[in-house]
């Protein structure tokens, strides 16, 4: 049985830059999956006055939009699991964190726009975990770059192959579908029904072809719009290879598909590649060497902590990746760092705002669990053994702020809620090493991310904050390169920046620009500064 329900499973994410359509395409995922009726029920996201309000009315509201979702759907026998990356100006830890508990991703690109800022952060992400990587580019109605242009940029700029498995197919410089390279169809796109579509449909039936010489593809194209085809394949086959499934679950080379999200086109074929492609649940490292998912005692991971989700109860929910065995709804689970025992009560799937108790989990699957305070990012669950996976990295930082507490009364509140907010992960934190004075320094990916710490100390915990600007662009986890401990002093005289300690008590240094860094690394071999953290 579990043996069965591993091998339908797909755990994966959506990475875009803001405004390629991840929300479009996600619905539309779900109406396929037939987990939504209409297109629009997903709450919208569109005409947010701002990301922080956006945030801040969510909180309000007590529900979870699908920005903060775990999305499970299924698709012809396969359950899908959907993580959604909070993306757009929310952009935080949590997003790269949740690419570690997926098994593969992919990566959404708008047409004219190519490879975007976001999109590339993203990326390196996954590329260092060496996870599969789809690309799908949307859009395709619409003008935009050529394809050959937008490949060339994917190779170049992300140092990935691309494998187009679709190709786009015009008539009068029009899109007008997709030809499947592999399963030898042509998708036809029509137009005209899809503006009048809110659902799906917008795709007729795909017709079988021998090739592109094939006379249905002929019928279908004007003069122009068959010879751009003909000389497009030419050049993909001279470009040559054929799709080397090893390199792809490396992460090197990536399958390429066109579409446009909105008029529900081209994501048939995405989705039947995409199933059948993607791998399911992998082993997992672990201290002690792989997990396998076959295994039958019970493991999985917390990446991702959320307070409050629910106001009147003050939970903290606890989001588990399950690696091995099965999660059943009360089973009592080891806690590896702490050795305690702890019973899952009931663990719950998140669905939009709707939370759902589930009795069986599988690997793959994500579930909340109630946190009764006891979880940390990274920690292992088993079933009694004493392995721990991978820990999951923390993310150099991109902004910075001197964190001031307004009334000296609330000091115990302050404490509290920014130890909180810190485990959470919503913010990093920074303290200077003992006996030495200091302020404390917020770090974070996202400028956003300040503001929801200084709303949720004064909203949750009755502290206000104020936050004062720092001259700091940079953060580092030093380490020296001979593996001998680090001392700070040392390490203080040597380079030009400020040495502080995370929340973990691991030194960090704050540089003011990024030539203070390149100064320490070239006069002072002795040290490596690392841009993740990992480990204790
Ligand atoms: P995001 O979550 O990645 O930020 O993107 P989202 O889905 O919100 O899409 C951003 C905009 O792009 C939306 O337009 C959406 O309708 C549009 N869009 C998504 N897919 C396609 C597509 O295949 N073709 C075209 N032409 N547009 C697409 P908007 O103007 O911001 O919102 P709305 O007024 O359309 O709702």
């Amino acid at each position: 049985m579990s043996q069965h329900e591993i091998a339908r499973r797909r755990t994966f994410a959506i990475i875009s830059h803001p405004d390629a359509g991840k929300t479009t395409l996600t619905e539309k995922l779900l109406l396929y999956g037939g987990v939504i009726q209409l297109a629009g029920a997903v709450k919208a996201k569109r005409g947010r006055a701002s990301a922080v309000s956006d945030w801040m009315e969510m909180e309000r509201e007590r529900g979870i939009s699908i920005t903060t979702s775990v999305l499970q759907f299924p698709y012809r026998g396969f359950a899908l699991n959907l993580l959604d990356t909070p993306g757009h100006a929310d952009f935080s830890e949590d997003t790269y964190r949740t690419l570690h508990a997926v098994d593969g991703a992919v990566m959404l690109l708008d047409r004219a726009k190519g490879v975007e800022a976001q999109t590339r952060k993203l990326f390196r992400v996954c590329k260092q975990r060496a996870i599969p990587i789809f690309s799908f580019v949307n859009k395709m109605d619409r003008a935009g770059r050529d394809p050959f242009d937008l490949i060339g940029e994917v190779e170049s700029v992300l140092g990935i192959g691309v494998f187009p498995v679709t190709w786009p197919i015009f008539r009068g410089g029009v899109f007008r579908g997709v030809w499947h390279r592999l399963a030898r169809r042509v998708y036809l796109f029509d137009a005209g029904h899809a503006a009048s579509s809110a659902g799906l449909g917008a795709e007729r039936p795909p017709v079988e072809v021998a090739g592109i010489d094939d006379p249905l593809v002929r019928a279908e194209l004007d003069d122009e719009g068959y010879e751009r085809l003909k000389h497009d394949a030419e050049l993909l086959e001279l470009a040559g290879d054929g799709f080397d499934r090893e390199k792809f679950l490396e992460g090197a080379l990536s399958p390429l598909f066109f579409g446009s999200a909105i008029n529900n086109f081209g994501l048939e074929a995405f989705l039947e590649s995409f199933c059948e492609l993607m791998p399911p649940p992998r082993p997992r490292a672990t201290d002690q060497g792989p997990v396998e998912p076959a295994r039958d005692e019970f493991s999985g991971f917390v990446f991702k902590i959320q307070a409050n989700m629910d106001k009147a109860h003050r939970d903290r929910v606890a989001f588990v990746r399950i690696c091995s065995g099965k999660m059943t709804r009360g089973m009592k689970v080891t806690h590896v760092r702490t050795g305690k025992e702890i019973r899952l009560a009931n663990p719950s799937t998140f669905m939009a705002r709707d939370r759902t108790v589930v009795d069986e989990s599988f690997p793959g699957d994500v579930v909340g669990v109630h946190d009764p305070g006891t979880f940390e990012i990274g920690d292992t669950l088993t079933g009694g053994s004493t392995f721990s996976f991978e820990p999951i990295p923390s993310f150099a930082p991109e902004h910075f702020a001197r964190l001031v507490m307004v009334d000296p009364l609330k000091r115990k509140q302050f404490a509290r809620g920014i130890e909180q907010l810190a485990q959470e992960g919503t913010i990093q934190l920074y303290h200077p090493p003992a006996g030495r004075a200091g302020d404390l320094v917020l770090g974070a990916l996202g400028q956003l991310q300040f503001e929801v710490v200084k709303y949720r100390l004064e909203s949750e915990y009755g502290a206000q904050v104020r936050l004062e600007p720092v001259p700091w662009q940079l953060a580092r986890w030093p380490a020296r390169a001979d593996g001998a401990p680090l001392d700070l002093d040392a390490l203080s005289d040597a380079v030009e920046g400020m040495v502080v300690l995370d929340v973990r008590d691991r030194p960090v240094v704050l540089f003011d620009r990024a030539w203070a860094l390149q100064t320490a690394e070239r006069l002072h071999p002795e040290y490596v500064f690392g841009e993740t953290a990992t480990g204790v």
